[in-house]
């Protein structure tokens, strides 16, 4: 079981199989998280700001190091949708991609 707190959601935790991809985790917990190409590494609308358990996060896909080469990616984000999750880690909803319906606490 692995878990990921979600800051910016009043520290919402949640939990899910290792392994599986944060997207996945967030939907599995009913949480809505931006992912315009629908999880397939296309856009970097699925990212996240990796706050601590970085290194729960497994290597960068092939995605996530073409979209760090373009400074797509910052080095403290990660695309939810390709990042998978080993273990615990805190993450925030980026400005930008923030969902209107979505409660978010900052
Ligand atoms: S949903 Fe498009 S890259 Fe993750």
């Amino acid at each position: 079981m692995v878990k990921i707190v979600i800051e910016n959601m009043a520290r919402k935790e949640v939990t899910g199989k290792a392994g599986s991809s944060a997207l996945r985790v967030f939907h599995e917990n009913y949480i809505d998280w931006m992912h315009a190409c629908g999880g397939k590494g296309r856009c970097t609308t699925c990212k996240m700001i990796v706050v601590r358990g970085a290194d729960a996060l497994g290597p960068l896909t092939d995605a996530e190091t073409r979209y760090r080469a373009t400074a797509e990616l910052a080095g403290t984000e990660r695309l939810a949708c390709q990042a998978k999750v080993t273990g615990e880690c805190h993450v925030r909803a980026p400005e930008e991609y923030k969902l209107p319906h979505q409660a978010y606490t900052d």
